[in-house]
């Protein structure tokens, strides 16, 4: 499994399977928002499913594949935010602005989107290093924001069957409980670790 992970062959492959959804189905344009959200939040899923399946699965390797899905989140939330922007608004900026601030959906969708701006922009190798990887994660831990934002902005925007956006919010939760939990642990790991070392 590890020899496959660390394979540059597997990471083009993940790549082009990354691509798949662009060319799935002739849906006409006007149809393109919808596919291109699904594809945004689960994306962002897939990404914040990477460190507990790294862990659970003790594949450091998994590791590897986590930038080129985030990118792939914000890919397709570009696609997303460019049908809304072209074939909705027709980019009349005012009609945008008014949309953003009428309509809670898109205030916090658009929220959602930006919060994932500063993480592309500072996904690279330089970026870590500039920032300082303390810092830098700190940063990306706007990734949890945009995907409860992005959560939110699903389930405020279906009419009456809320059962996917509760799904997506249920995913999530999981996601964040383990995190929180292994946090919770590695912090009292430390704590006694300390403790021992007062003790000698
Ligand atoms: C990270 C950011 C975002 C995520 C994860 C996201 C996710 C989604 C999802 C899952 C859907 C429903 C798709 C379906 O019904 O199958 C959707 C629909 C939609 N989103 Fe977003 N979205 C994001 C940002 C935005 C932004 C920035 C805008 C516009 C400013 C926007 C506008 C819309 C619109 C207009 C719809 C269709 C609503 C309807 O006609 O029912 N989204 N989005």
């Amino acid at each position: 499994m590890g020899k496959v992970l660390s394979s540059k062959w597997t990471k083009v492959f993940a790549f082009l399977l990354c691509l798949v959804p662009l060319f799935l189905g002739a849906n006409p344009i006007e149809k393109i928002t919808h596919p291109t959200g699904d594809w945004t939040i689960w994306f962002l899923l897939i990404t914040l499913s990477v460190t507990p399946l790294r862990k659970l699965l003790n594949q450091p390797k998994l590791a590897r594949f986590r930038r080129m899905l985030g990118l792939f989140a914000f890919f397709y939330g570009c696609l997303h935010l460019t049908t809304w922007l072209w074939l909705d608004k027709f980019f009349d900026v005012r009609e945008m602005w008014q949309d953003v601030v009428k309509r809670r959906f898109i205030t916090v969708g658009m929220l959602a989107f930006v919060c994932l701006i500063p993480l592309a922009i500072t996904s690279t190798n330089g970026w870590v290093r500039r920032l300082g990887f303390v810092r830098w994660q700190r940063l990306h831990r706007l990734v949890y924001f945009s995907a409860l934002a992005g959560v939110i902005h699903y389930y405020w925007l279906v009419k009456s069957d809320v059962r996917l956006p509760l799904l997506y919010g249920g995913i999530l939760a999981v996601l964040m409980t383990y995190r929180l939990a292994a946090w919770m642990l590695s912090k009292s790991t430390k704590r006694s670790a300390g403790a021992v070392s007062m003790l000698k």
